[in-house]
C-alpha cells in the first residue's frame, strides 16, 4: 500500500514563535489520530528549522525542508547544503516548488543536480512540477510534465525512487482558489504513473507517492484524495490555520 501524504508548505510564512505554535497545536490535534499509512508533514523556513524540530519531537509532524542548494559548500552566499540540513536532523527537501522555477530561475537541469545531492546525502524528496495555464489551454500539459520528470528525474535508477515523493501541483491552481478537479488530479497522476511504468517499471510506478497541490482546502480535499492515483496533498494556505490543516488530514 502506498504511503499517504498531508505536507504544508508554509512559504515564507510563520516566524519562530508562529512555527512553533502552529506544530504544538498539531500535535495536539493529532495525538489520538490513528494516522495509519498516512505521513504528516510541515515544511518551515530554513531559520525555524531546528526549532521546529525540537517543537515536533516525539509526534506525528514530520519537519521537511522547502529547499536546499545542490552544491556539497563554498562561495554561495545565502545558500544551504543537504549537509547544513542533514546536520540538523531533517531528513526530507521540497524541490522544485513553482515559485521557486518562477521567481529564482530554477530549472530541470539545475533540479537534477539538486536531486542528486539530495540523494547523495541519503535524504528524500518531494518533488514539485506542474504545468501553466497556457500548458494546459494549448493542451500541452501532459508534454510539459513528462519532461519535467523526464529531465530532472528519469537519470536516477530504480532504487532512488524509494526516496522520491511527487507533487503535481498546476501552477494555474497555486494560491488562486483555482483548484483542479478531482478528475483532472487523477487524469494527470494516473499519466505520470504510466510514464513511470514506461521508463522503470510498474512496482516503481505503484510505490511512487504522487501528491497534488493547488487550493486544497478542507472543502475540496475529500474529493480529490479519494481518486485512486491521489495519494495525499501539498497543501500552501489551507496550511497555515490549524483548523484547515487538520480537516485536510482528517479528509485523507
Ligand atoms: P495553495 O494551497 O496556497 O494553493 O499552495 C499550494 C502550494 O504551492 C503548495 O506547495
Amino acid at each position: 500500500m502506498r504511503t499517504k501524504i498531508v505536507a504544508g508548505n508554509w512559504k515564507m510564512n510563520n516566524d519562530k514563535n508562529e512555527s512553533k505554535a502552529l506544530i504544538k497545536h498539531l500535535k495536539k490535534a493529532l495525538k489520538n489520530e490513528p494516522l495509519e499509512n498516512t505521513r504528516v508533514i510541515v515544511a518551515p523556513t530554513f531559520v525555524n528549522l531546528s526549532s521546529s524540530i525540537k517543537t515536533a519531537k516525539d509526534s506525528k509532524v514530520e519537519v521537511v525542508a522547502q529547499n536546499m542548494h545542490q552544491a556539497k559548500n563554498g562561495a554561495y552566499t545565502g545558500e544551504i547544503s543537504a549537509q547544513m540540513l542533514k546536520a540538523i536532523g531533517i531528513k526530507t527537501v521540497i524541490l522544485g516548488h513553482s515559485e521557486r522555477r518562477t521567481y529564482f530561475n530554477e530549472t530541470d537541469a539545475s533540479l537534477a543536480e539538486k536531486v542528486d545531492a539530495v540523494l547523495e546525502n541519503n535524504l528524500e524528496t518531494i518533488f514539485c512540477f506542474g504545468e501553466l495555464l497556457e500548458d494546459r489551454k494549448s493542451d500541452t500539459h501532459f508534454a510539459v510534465v513528462e519532461s519535467q520528470l523526464k529531465n530532472a528525474l528519469f537519470h536516477l535508477e530504480a532504487d532512488a525512487w524509494k526516496s522520491v515523493v511527487l507533487a503535481y501541483e498546476p501552477v494555474w491552481a497555486i494560491g488562486t482558489g483555482e483548484t483542479a478537479s478531482a478528475e483532472q488530479a487523477q487524469e494527470m497522476h494516473a499519466y505520470i504513473r504510466s510514464i513511470i511504468e514506461k521508463q522503470y517499471n510498474k512496482e516503481v510506478a505503484d510505490a511512487v507517492s504522487i501528491l497534488y497541490g493547488g487550493s486544497v482546502k478542507p472543502a475540496n480535499a475529500k474529493e480529490i484524495f479519494s481518486k485512486p492515483d491521489v495519494d495525499g496533498g501539498l497543501i500552501g494556505g489551507a496550511a497555515l490555520n490549524v483548523a484547515d490543516f487538520t480537516g485536510i488530514i482528517n479528509a485523507i
